[in-house]
């Protein structure tokens, strides 16, 4: 048994609506496990939905609904939301599920058993909004507290705390020692400037069951149910232990419960996050799982948050990017592309309906659709749709691209790759353009050498297709397609391998159809 390259999302709020910010997650976290993928690696990407806690219940009370049926309901529609993604995720998590819920019981135990955990009275401001305790600190000048947390109520209450402060230095240093932990850098130094800068207050992991019923209950005590953070972060182990993970297995005594072949997925490669959820996931995270006895993540890698026109996105004012909405109409590989093509991974972003059709036009219609289209019509239109011999007279150019586009997917600069493999379509336009095959095709005299242009416009379609797979799968497979290719594995290692001459090219259709003029189906744009 192998270690799978494993790498994980954060689970999303089961009653949130699916927008741009959950879709731009999952899609560069499936990139990345794609990615790996055609590398020949095996890969296990988890994502899934967090299903607990007081809003869930009262939502499900104020709609008549058992809560496990309301989540149940709810979490079929992440589920097409992901299946409309087209993720290649290998599990979905619930934290409603009883494997989860088993997992979560043993931890506590053990860290109970270990002495991690302590009861004591807190009396203080609880903000019901963003269920949590709030201090003097969050205190405003004026002595109210930021309209975000809502109603704050006064609240004096048993609970169990974890001891954080005791392994701050630890942390501390290991987050100095590993400096690929937490990606990008300015994170890095956010969370260090954060623990150098304050003492870790132990956190709260229990709420008692009699004003939150919707959680995991206590196992050492069922008057309390388990904070939803400790529940929702352990997500990333209950999986890995169903799938009979070693490490996780022997670590928590637990036992699989999923697939039949034990997999070793522990410790997660790259735990993909937005930016808001840092602190969970670099302190108290860490420090949960060397309670545990596990090895840390290898990598948090935080992503920035888009705005929509500037804005932050708010369905109140109507300020949403609408993925379903903007696939149906452009497709999901266009959408796919923009996301990944316009954001690095790391700053914040912003969604304008102009930028997303710019790119689609200039980029996509004419940029790699424009390519494929004018090299496989005129290999129909002066070849019989038969690959001519020849060789590729832009193959120092394809072959660097390559290898950049390579290692771009293993750095995560997935911006970057796409734009390597835009340089190598715009490389192979002007080629088209200088080298006027059209024109040579009018002498017969010059056959040989429209042979020569033809040949290396199918073969840097068939590169450009199998760099592109991680990204846009769809558009990827159907340029393999009509060049008449029948397997693709989305292998980086096809990329080697040149078009055969005298391969018979597919058919022939817009990939990316132009918006300005009505989209006809399978209607080919003439060179
Ligand atoms: N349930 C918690 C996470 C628990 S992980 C153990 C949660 N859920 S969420 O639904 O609010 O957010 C899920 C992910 O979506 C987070 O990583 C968050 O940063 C991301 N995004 C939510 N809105 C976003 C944008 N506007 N832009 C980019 N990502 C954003 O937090």
């Amino acid at each position: 048994m192998s270690k799978r390259f494993y790498l994980t999302t954060a689970i999303d709020y089961v009653n949130g609506q699916p927008h741009l910010g959950h879709a731009y997650e999952k899609i560069v976290t499936d990139v990345i496990a794609r990615a790996h993928r055609s590398l020949g690696e095996e890969v296990f990407f988890l994502t899934g939905l967090d299903e607990h806690g007081l809003k869930v219940q009262q939502a499900a009370l104020a709609q008549g609904k058992d809560p496990q049926q309301y989540c149940d309901e709810l979490a079929d529609i992440w589920k097409q939301f992901a299946a409309k993604l087209e993720l290649t995720n290998d599990n979905f998590v619930r934290t409603t599920s009883s494997g989860h819920k088993a997992v979560i019981q043993s931890i506590l135990s053990k860290l109970h058993a270990a002495g991690h955990f302590y009861k004591s009275t807190y009396k203080g401001f609880y903000s019901t909004t963003a269920e949590t305790f709030l201090t003097e600190k969050d205190r405003l000048p004026d002595g109210t507290f930021d309209v975000s947390y809502g109603k704050v109520i006064e609240l004096e209450e048993d609970n169990y705390y974890f001891r954080l402060k005791e392994h701050q230095q630890w942390l501390i240093d290991y987050i100095e020692s590993n400096p690929n932990f937490i990606a990008p850098s300015y994170r890095r130094n956010e969370v260090l400037g954060f623990l150098k800068n304050n003492t870790l207050e132990d956190l709260c992991i229990s709420r008692p069951a009699t004003r939150l019923n919707w959680g995991i209950p206590i196992p050492f005590d069922p008057a309390y149910v388990t904070y939803v953070w400790f529940d929702a972060l352990s997500n990333y182990i209950s999986i890995p232990s169903a799938h009979g993970d070693p490490t996780v297995c022997s670590a928590l005594n637990t036992t699989a419960t999923a697939s039949p072949a034990p997999m070793e997925l522990w410790p997660a490669d790259i735990q993909i996050i937005g930016k808001d959820i840092l602190k969970f996931h670099t302190v108290y995270w860490p420090i949960m799982l060397k309670a545990m006895g596990l090895p840390l993540p290898k990598q948090v890698l935080v992503h920035g948050w888009w705005q929509k026109d500037g804005q932050k996105m708010s369905k109140s004012t109507g300020n949403v990017v609408e993925p379903i909405a903007v696939i149906d109409e452009w497709g999901l590989d266009a959408f796919r592309y923009y996301v990944i093509r316009e954001l690095a991974i790391g700053p914040d972003g912003n969604w304008t309906d102009a930028g997303f059709q710019s790119r689609y036009g200039s980029e996509l219609a004419n940029g790699v659709g424009n390519l494929l289209n004018r090299s496989l019509t005129m290999i129909k239109k002066y070849r019989n749709g038969i690959v001519p011999a020849g060789s590729n007279q832009l193959q120092a150019e394809s072959t660097e691209a390559r290898a950049r586009v390579i290692a771009d997917y293993q750095t995560n600069e997935l911006q970057d790759a796409l734009a390597h493999i835009g340089g190598l379509v715009t490389r192979a336009n002007q080629y088209i353009d200088q080298t006027a095959p059209f024109k040579v095709a009018k002498d017969p005299q010059r056959a040989g050498e429209l042979d020569q242009i033809l040949y290396t416009l199918a073969d840097v379609c068939r590169i450009v297709s199998v760099l592109l797979w991680p990204v846009m799968p769809g558009a990827s497979e159907k340029i393999q397609q009509q060049l008449g290719f029948s397997a693709f594995t989305g292998r980086f290692s096809e990329a080697d391998v040149p078009i055969a001459a005298n391969q018979a090219i597919g058919e022939v259709f817009a990939l990316f159809p132009r918006k300005d003029i009505p989209p006809t189906k399978n209607r080919a744009i003439i060179a």
